[in-house]
């Protein structure tokens, strides 16, 4: 069998650490160990409008912006196809298909998108087109036999209801499709990082980010202004680890290596000691915080730069990758039909 790689993002805001940790850096990793035989990073615009069809000049604005920060983050395009969902129209062709397989209830039980309407305050006026996003997800995944994922943990919902769509399309209609796998970041803390405020997970719908092009100083306030622990007043005091934004953060983006350079400590743990039994300031743990930051964001930033200046290449790019995309998709489309039996003039 052979390795396909899918994945994708919204188009709805800039890409902020939370996307960056709970997934791009997986796909730069995936991306360079070279173990797969196609590769796709997809800018679900379409999947954009199910919750922002009133505002499509957001959408527009943002698929350019996501791909400057892909681009910016690393992904390699002589490596990975990006490309844009809605220009692969077979994507929707495929979706109409798989409605037939899903109940009303089942999609009404996953988690992601309970807590997406709750949170939308769609109670009273859900649109068909968001209450179907997985649907449309799972045509996603499948138009490209895509069996490797790399997602943050609030994507296992739609991962899930793609391979119950798999199996029944495969039972239905005869083996056609391929399950998938979701691909987690290693620590337990870096697939759903919470926000600045330890509120929720970070998202720019509850502005609590630090974005990818964040400069310098935006990103020095963001950290000086975090969460930490309220009782920790005085420096001799001892401060609590637990829920302490500061330490969650640097539990997730730091590694010993990094405290050596940036602190005056060996380990994460060290350090968590000290501030424990008293004696370590708030404003030294968010300066090494953000000196590990910034060395994070500092080389994204040259490049981003390079890409705005260089914006028809950035569209080059994704017409390329929309191309390579529309060829693996109608295949599929062509073969899913074929199992229908509506492929009349074959
Ligand atoms: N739901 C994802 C998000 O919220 C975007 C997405 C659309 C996606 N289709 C996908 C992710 C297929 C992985 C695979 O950002």
């Amino acid at each position: 069998m052979s390795n396909i790689i899918l994945t994708g993002d919204r188009p709805t805001g800039n890409l902020h650490l939370g996307h960056f940790i709970g997934s791009i850096k997986n796909r730069v990793k995936l991306q360079n160990e070279g173990n797969y035989d196609e590769m796709y990073v997809m800018i679900a615009d379409a999947q954009g409008l199910t919750d922002n069809f009133d505002n499509p000049k957001k959408i527009r604005e943002y698929v350019k912006e996501v791909a400057i920060d892909y681009l910016s983050a690393g992904i390699d395009p002589k490596k990975v196809n990006i490309f844009i969902q809605s220009e692969v129209s077979e994507l929707t062709e495929l979706t109409f298909y798989y409605m037939n397989l899903v109940t009303v209830s089942r999609l009404q039980r996953n988690p992601t998108v309970k807590s997406e309407i709750k949170q939308k305050d769609f109670n009273t006026s859900l649109p068909v087109g968001f209450m179907c996003y997985p649907i449309s997800q799972a045509a996603d995944i499948t138009a490209f036999k895509a069996n490797i994922i790399p997602v943050g943990d609030d994507q296992l919902p739609m991962i899930e209801q793609t391979n119950e769509i798999v199996r029944s399309f495969n039972r239905i209609y005869g083996d056609t499709l391929v399950e998938a796998k979701a691909i987690l970041p290693e620590k337990e803390i870096q697939r759903r990082l919470p926000g600045l405020d330890g509120n929720n997970k970070m998202s720019k719908s509850l502005g609590n980010c630090i974005y990818l092009c964040d400069d310098s100083e935006t990103v020095k306030k963001k950290v000086m202004s975090m969460y930490t622990d309220p009782n920790h007043i005085k420096i001799e005091d001892p401060g609590n680890i637990e829920g302490n934004m500061v330490f969650t953060y640097l539990d997730a983006f730091s590694t010993d290596e990094l405290i050596s350079k940036y602190s005056d400590f060996n380990t994460l743990n060290e350090m968590k000691e000290k501030y424990s039994s008293g004696g370590l300031g708030d404003v030294t743990i968010k300066k090494v915080l953000y000196n590990i930051i910034e060395e994070i964001l500092t080389p994204i930033r040259e490049k981003r730069k390079y890409y705005e200046d260089n914006i028809d290449e950035v569209y080059e790019i994704l017409k390329q990758g929309t191309n390579k995309a529309k060829q693996k998709a109608s295949q599929t489309l062509k073969e899913v039909k074929h199992a229908i039996m509506i492929d009349y003039f074959n």
